[in-house]
């Protein structure tokens, strides 16, 4: 029987180092982005070929185009063993400036969006009998941070979804693993969204010492092969993380003389 993963944000950073490092572990790789042009150029970075890889146009800003692609997915009839939610997008804006529009949108690509599609693909998943929902979390899905308001909340949000749901489909087989991804060189800063829904388009001192998108992926696929629950990735930054449970004191006086900056 064929393996079968489905990626989002496949056409860039994160998503499209996961592609091309899971290329030769599955059969068939279902790929999402918004752009077939960029999802074409990562078909191309895949030198592996045991693998189909699929491109499938979705806007998770967009319920109709969401539903399109799941059946687009499902149209075969094949169980999917792996369904990576990674597609997301930043923001760089004070809370009190940012529109609401702009907060919906957050909202909808980093929650709802993958809620939604998670949601299409479960009755497939649980075929499968053995497979794994992972979730592109972040550090400030376990911590607020300036600049950051709603996307912090969409990925907290992401939290209390999927931890609900791994409870839920434990007896159908289907496990839920978390990334907690710190810094990470991508466009994650150039595509985040400003106060009125332009990108920001400047790459952050943080994402530029980061940890390459490769690297990032090589963790990933570790992390695959286990049934941790969380995994966290990155750098020192992660260590933010460890403060904030452990030593909270310490976790608010680094937060706090950082947030002077902003
Ligand atoms: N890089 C970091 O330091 C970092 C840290 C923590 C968490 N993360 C998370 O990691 C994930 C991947 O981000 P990245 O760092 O790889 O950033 P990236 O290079 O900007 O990639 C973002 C991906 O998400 C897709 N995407 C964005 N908006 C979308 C929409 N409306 N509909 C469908 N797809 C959409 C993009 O595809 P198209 O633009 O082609 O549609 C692209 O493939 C995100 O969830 C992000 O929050 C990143």
């Amino acid at each position: 029987m064929s393996k079968i993963a489905v990626i989002t944000g496949a056409s860039s950073g994160i998503g499209q180092a996961l592609t091309i490092q899971l290329c030769s572990s599955f059969q068939i790789i279902y790929i999402c982005g918004r752009k077939l042009e960029s999802l074409k150029k990562t078909i191309d970075m895949c030198s592996t070929n045991t693998v189909e890889l699929i491109p499938i146009v979705m806007d998770l800003n967009d319920k109709n185009s969401i539903a399109r692609a799941a059946t687009e997915i499902l149209k075969k009839g094949e169980e999917i063993h792996l369904l990576v939610n990674n597609a997301g997008q930043s923001q760089r804006s004070l809370a009190i400036d940012t529109s609401e529009e702009v907060e919906a949108m957050l909202m909808q690509i980093n929650y709802f969006g993958p809620v939604q599609l998670t949601k299409l693909l479960l009755h497939s998943m649980r075929k499968a009998k053995g497979s794994k929902i992972v979730i592109t979390s972040s550090i400030v899905g376990k911590f607020g941070y300036p600049l950051r308001s709603t996307y912090s909340a969409s990925k907290h949000a992401l939290h209390g979804f999927f931890e609900s749901l791994r409870f839920e489909e434990k007896k159908n087989g289907i496990f839920v693993q978390f990334l907690v991804i710190g810094r990470v060189q991508t466009q994650v800063s150039v595509n985040a969204l400003t106060a009125g829904g332009d990108s920001y388009g400047k790459m952050d001192d943080g994402q530029a010492g980061g940890i390459s998108a490769e690297a990032c992926a090589k963790k990933i696929d570790t992390a695959l092969q286990s049934n941790r629950k969380e995994v966290l990735i990155g750098g020192k930054e992660l260590l933010m993380v460890k403060f904030k449970k452990y030593l909270p004191f310490l976790f608010y006086k680094i937060a706090e003389k950082e947030s002077n900056h902003v």
